[in-house]
């Protein structure tokens, strides 16, 4: 369908679309470390089991990058991935944007860091955080350089180590999370509409649900500060699937309603991937039929700003999206941040 010819949906953007101009993503692809950590492997470590797992969260096992692999590592394989599908070299990609909560180090951005893995010499490359929402706000910015005309590729990357920043003695956080990364190729493509809308939210009050209070300039690395274990993610686990459940719910409304679309248009719901309950939750407030939801934390756990991309990489290659197809995509994390993506795939 042209963008010109009238949709079926409203596109939010339509008057940004001067000459055919729209944001699809061309490609995606995903990677994640080999080595698999099982909720049995975690009853071994610490007070758990997987019938609690499984039954608070729906995870069953997750994977652990190696000591010597990066978040930049996996950034940069899933990045590989989305490029040859897109059929796009290293020299074609104008900017790389990763959002991650575990960069490689504070500085450089692990941008930098895969642009120089990937060998994309022509790149601007530059980090941004928003949590486990980092995905959404990564395609949304990615976006405004393609409408504008900035640039004419871009990368989209979510990346994580979380490994590296959880308690491993702490068996409320440590039975979540899991490592990996997802990458997207954005470009214009005629005849469709792509990145149709993106909600975007933020609520700072709310910052000391979910933190790692450890190694920034409030409370620098010393010696008393990896005694205290600061150095580790800390959640509210209760307060923040309410407030998960909540966020979601009203993010997804809000993209819809800009588009005018009926959740029973939609084919298929990316949601971040924390907690089947909570998954299941915003799915029935938002009144979706469970064969909607798109759900592998079983696989992976809690990939924070990994998770959404690995997903609508999954739900590609299995075929679960075909071209023409309107996705949802739904988010939250630690700022609070949330976010909601409608995408014409
Ligand atoms: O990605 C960013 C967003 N993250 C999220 O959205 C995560 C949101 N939160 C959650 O997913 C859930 O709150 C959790 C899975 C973290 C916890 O589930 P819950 O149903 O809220 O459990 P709870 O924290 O209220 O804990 C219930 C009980 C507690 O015991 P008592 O105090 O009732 O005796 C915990 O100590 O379960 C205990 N518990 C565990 N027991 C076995 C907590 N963690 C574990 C564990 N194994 N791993």
């Amino acid at each position: 369908m042209s963008p010109t010819t009238t949709p079926k949906f409203r596109n939010p953007r339509a008057k940004h679309n001067f000459q055919g101009r729209t944001c699809s993503v061309a490609a995606v692809g995903s990677y994640v470390p080999s080595r698999i950590l099982t909720n049995a492997d975690l009853e071994k470590m610490v007070d758990t089991s997987d019938e609690w797992i499984t039954t608070r969260t729906g995870i069953k096992e997750r994977r652990i990058a190696a000591e010597s692999e990066f978040t930049s590592d996996l950034g940069a394989e899933a990045a590989r991935r989305a490029m040859a599908r897109a059929g796009v070299t290293p020299d074609q990609i104008d900017l790389i944007i990763v959002a991650t909560i575990t960069p490689d180090m504070p500085f450089p951005s692990t941008a930098c860091l895969i642009q120089q893995k990937i060998g994309a010499r022509r790149s601007a490359a530059f980090d941004i955080e928003a949590a486990c929402s980092g995905f959404i706000y990564a395609l949304e910015i990615g976006q405004q350089f393609i409408m504008s005309r900035t640039y004419d590729t871009v990368l989209v990357i979510g990346a994580e180590k979380l490994s590296s920043i959880t308690d491993w003695k702490d068996r409320n956080t440590c039975v979540l999370f899991g490592d990996g990364a997802g990458a997207a190729v954005l470009r214009s493509r005629p005849n469709s509409h792509g990145l149709l809308t993106a909600v975007m939210g933020a609520d700072g009050e709310k910052a000391d649900l979910l933190f790692m209070p450890g190694g920034g300039s409030r409370c620098p690395a010393s010696l008393e500060s990896v005694n205290s274990r600061l150095h580790f993610l800390r959640m509210e686990g209760k307060e923040t699937f309410k407030n998960a459940v909540q966020a979601m719910h009203t993010a997804a409304t809000e993209a819809l309603k800009r588009c005018e679309l009926d959740i029973s248009r939609i084919k298929l719901i990316i949601p971040h991937q924390a907690n089947r309950r909570i998954i299941d939750a915003v799915g029935e407030r938002l009144g979706a039929r469970p064969d909607q939801l798109f759900v592998n934390l079983e696989k992976y756990g809690n990939t924070s700003a990994a998770s959404v991309a690995i997903a609508l990489d999954e739900a590609v290659q299995s075929g679960r999206i075909e071209r023409g197809d309107l996705i949802l995509m739904v988010v939250f994390g630690a700022g609070l941040t949330w976010g909601a993506a409608v995408i014409e795939w």
